[in-house]
Order: C-alpha cells, then sequence, then structure tokens
C-alpha cells in the first residue's frame, strides 16, 4: 500500500522533427493505436494512478483531441513554446497547487513501458521514503542520454546531459530514462528555481535532482532491468523497431497461452488481442486493435483483422478475408477472400468465397449492420448490403446482391437465368476465319 496518491505528468509537447511528419509524433501509430495512447494506458493500468496531466505543443489541438476523445482522467495542459522538459512539467504546476502526494513524469513517446515497471517504480518510492526517484538504465552506449552522476561515496547527485557533458562524464554507461517519481510537496519549489543556462538553453527538469541533493532532500535512483521498456520513438525507424519488439512480445505470450504461430517473422498480433489455446495462426496474418479469438480456430494465412472482432471456438478465418468490428459465433466458417465489417455471424454459418458485407454508404458515410443468423450460408460472390437479415438456416444464391432481409429456410438469389448458346464460338470462328489477315 501506497503512503500517497499518485498523479502523472505525460510529456507530448515536442516536435518529433526526426519523424519527417506533418502529424505530431505521439500520434503515430503501432497496430493502429498512437504511442500517446500506449503511456497513457500504461500508467491508468498501475494500482494507483488517478489523474493524468498531458502537456501538448507542438500540434496541440490535435494531441488534445485525441486525449479528450479518449480518456477522462486525462487532462492536456498547453507549453508554448516549448522551453524544455522542466518547463514543461512546471506547466501543470497551478494544477498540483498543494498536492500532497507522489507526481510521475513519463514521456509520451516511450510506448514499450509496462504498468508492472511503473508499479514497482512508485513502490521503490514509496518504500524508501525517498523526496525524488528518477528511472535510470544501463547502456553500452549510452549516447545522447542524461548521464547519472554520482560522487565519490556513489551517492546520486546530478544528471548531466550529453551535451553539457565533459569527457569522463561522458563515459558514464548509467543513464536517465526520463522517468521520475516526486514528492510533489518537497521537490516541487525547485521548478521556479531552474535556469536555461546550458548547452541548449532549456530549462531541464533533470536539474531537480541538483536542486533536491542541495537540499539535503532524499534522492535515489531505480535501475531498470529491461532497456527495451524505455525506448523512444524519434524517427520512422524506431517507429518499425518498436511495432518489432512490441509484436514479439505479443506473439510470446500468446504461445505461452497455447496458441500455435507457425511463422513468428510474419504474422503481427496486437498485444490487445487474446486468443484461445490450439487456434493454429498460419503465415502473413495482421491483427490489430481489441479483438478476442476463442480455441481451436484457424486463422489465415493471408487474414487480416481489423479491431472488435469477437471470435468464438472452432472458427475458420481464411485467406484474403478481413474482419473488422463483428462478432462470430463458434463453428462458423469464412474462408477464403470475404469483408465482414460491423456484422454478426451466428455459429455453423458458411460464408461462401468472396462475399461481401457492404456496411457503408460513402455518401451518408453511415455503417450499418449485417446480422447472419445460425446455419445460415451466402454463396460465393454475394453482396449483403446493410442494414439486412439473412435469418436461421437461409441459404443466398452465388452472385446474388441482397437488399432485403431474407427469411429462415429460404433461398435467396438475384441472378439473372443462366442461357447457354450452342455452337456460339463455332459460329464466330468460322465467320471470321480468312477475313482478318490471318498471317
Ligand atoms: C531527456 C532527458 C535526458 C534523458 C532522456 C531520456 C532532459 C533535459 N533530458 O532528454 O536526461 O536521458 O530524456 O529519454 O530532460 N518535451 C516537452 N516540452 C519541451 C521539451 C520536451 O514536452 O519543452 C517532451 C518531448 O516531447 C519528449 C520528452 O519531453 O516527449 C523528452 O524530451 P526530449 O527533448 O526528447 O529529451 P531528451 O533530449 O531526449
Ligand atoms: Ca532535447
Amino acid at each position: 500500500m501506497l503512503n500517497k496518491k499518485v498523479k502523472s505528468i505525460i510529456l507530448a509537447a515536442g516536435r518529433g522533427t526526426r519523424m519527417k511528419s506533418e502529424m505530431p509524433k505521439v500520434l503515430h501509430t503501432i497496430f493502429n493505436k498512437p504511442l500517446l495512447a500506449y503511456v497513457i494506458d500504461a500508467v491508468n493500468a498501475t494500482d494507483s494512478v488517478d489523474e493524468n496531466f498531458v502537456i501538448v505543443g507542438h500540434e496541440a489541438d490535435k494531441v488534445e483531441n485525441f486525449v479528450k476523445s479518449n480518456y477522462s482522467n486525462a487532462k492536456c495542459v498547453l507549453q508554448s513554446p516549448q522551453l524544455g522538459t522542466g518547463d514543461a512539467v512546471n506547466k501543470a504546476a497551478p494544477f498540483l497547487k498543494g498536492f500532497d502526494g507522489y507526481v510521475i513524469v513519463v514521456c509520451g513517446d516511450t510506448p514499450l513501458i509496462t504498468p508492472e515497471t511503473i508499479n514497482d517504480f512508485i513502490e521503490f518510492h514509496n518504500n524508501n521514503h525517498a523526496d525524488l526517484t528518477v528511472m535510470s538504465a544501463i547502456f553500452d552506449n549510452p549516447k545522447n542520454y542524461g548521464r547519472i552522476i554520482r560522487d565519490r561515496s556513489k551517492k546520486f547527485v546530478a544528471i548531466v546531459e550529453e551535451k553539457d557533458a565533459t569527457y569522463e562524464q561522458k563515459a558514464v554507461k548509467e543513464v536517465n530514462a526520463g522517468i521520475y517519481c516526486i514528492n510533489w510537496k518537497t521537490v516541487s519549489p525547485a521548478f521556479d528555481c531552474l535556469k536555461n543556462n546550458n548547452a541548449q538553453g532549456e530549462y531541464y527538469l533533470t536539474d531537480i535532482v541538483k536542486w533536491s541533493v542541495e537540499q539535503n532532500l532524499t534522492v535515489q535512483s531505480y535501475i531498470l532491468e529491461n532497456n527495451d521498456e524505455i525506448f523512444g520513438i524519434n524517427s520512422k525507424l524506431h517507429l518499425a523497431q518498436a511495432a518489432k519488439i512490441l509484436n514479439k512480445k505479443s506473439l510470446l505470450r500468446l504461445m505461452e497461452a497455447g496458441v500455435q504461430i507457425t511463422d513468428i517473422d510474419s504474422t503481427f498480433i496486437s498485444p490487445e488481442t487474446t486468443i484461445g489455446s490450439d487456434t493454429l495462426i498460419l503465415p502473413n496474418v495482421y491483427i490489430t486493435g481489441k479483438n478476442t479469438i476463442g480455441k481451436n480456430c484457424k486463422i489465415g494465412p493471408f487474414a487480416h483483422i481489423r479491431d472488435g472482432a469477437e471470435i468464438g471456438n472452432n472458427v475458420r478465418i481464411g485467406n484474403f478475408v478481413e474482419i473488422k468490428k463483428s462478432v462470430i459465433k463458434d463453428n462458423t466458417n469464412v474462408s477464403h477472400l470475404s469483408y465482414i465489417g460491423d456484422s454478426e455471424l451466428g455459429s455453423r454459418v458458411n460464408i461462401g468465397a468472396g462475399t461481401i458485407t457492404a456496411n457503408y454508404n460513402p455518401i451518408t458515410k453511415v455503417k450499418s449492420k449485417t446480422i447472419i443468423k445460425d446455419g445460415a450460408n451466402t454463396g460465393s460472390n454475394s453482396v449483403l448490403v446493410a442494414p439486412v437479415t439473412i435469418d436461421e438456416m437461409a441459404s443466398i444464391g452465388a452472385g446474388s446482391i441482397i437488399t432485403k432481409d431474407v427469411e429462415a429456410y429460404s433461398l435467396a438469389i438475384t441472378r439473372a437465368p443462366m442461357k447457354c448458346i450452342k455452337n456460339w464460338v463455332k459460329n464466330k470462328i468460322e465467320q471470321f476465319s480468312g477475313k482478318t489477315g490471318e498471317k
């Protein structure tokens, strides 16, 4: 149990120049989910943090819109211009006046941080009755990070940025991971004392370490175990690398839960997807967003599940099938070349190759639902124009365009009757032979 309440400040005002993008860095996505969302979700998943302040600046409106529409316990605070990380945290100070608890500071561009680590970090701070705890990490190549500086007795006394570091300081391999736990009451006065007389002309958050040491406060570092967790995104290459790390972790978790994955190099499954045991995932499957998939299913090869899929047991999702926001009950097959969106499929449904649920009206922008009840089947190349219901055990003839509900046990067919014109080809050949300049 913690002695105090905890709030978070998430730094997300920076420009992210190296992304070479018109979009704010923290809104870049991995598995369709913005980097910032990974961080806020990790913080919210801790046992203790109840309120978040997101510091926004570059493209503030876009970031704020995203935060507002997705998180009720997060408030955006504008930092303009961006004068450094210390100035950024100080922007939240007016909202924390008189707050007698802990404030954790995290960066909005480190999507791999886990709630377990943040929890452990806060508990470490709490149990040691510290005033300030800085997360550190040991890197063989510490370049670009702030270095953790200790005095002769190994006491942690300051953080020095790469650009301000002496030759000896640059050799230090313990770096500032950029995550802090601050006893707000004792340490927050530091923010009004920060100076920008450094190589970057910025107000450094890291300078609160030296200030706290000078005030005889208790300052400590917490050494991170898995350096991947503070992997910060600064470029499109980093984005791809982080996605790989996240994906690998997700696939390992699934395999531990009994999922069989044929090719881990070509399979991408979002961390928020759960899959039951003995389900087989074939190569080139891409699954984003939040989904549940049952036991004993067979997914892929080349299947795309986009978000909001609730798939039961013994379901087959075959090649070149896309599923979005749909419920699919047990023992149903969607085996080839189909799009199932905003739909509810019962159990033992058979979806013929090339079946499309036409769920979107591009003029009204309205998405509508397709309901296919137990035991129904669709012939190949059917288009089901939503909103539409195919009742229990009904059958759709191949090539049909279904615009009205179909009753149980009925056949619906819109195909023109087949004509067969005898010898049509033969007659054509005779008609044209010798007349077309044959060589
Ligand atoms: C910072 C630390 C460094 C640490 C590293 C870990 C400082 C001075 N340095 O350096 O010791 O090793 O993180 O990754 O803090 N931001 C704002 N407003 C600003 C400036 C930055 O919101 O005015 C945000 C950025 O969007 C980013 C985060 O703060 O999310 C970190 O800023 P960045 O400039 O990347 O810090 P580093 O130079 O990497
Ligand atoms: Ca910087």
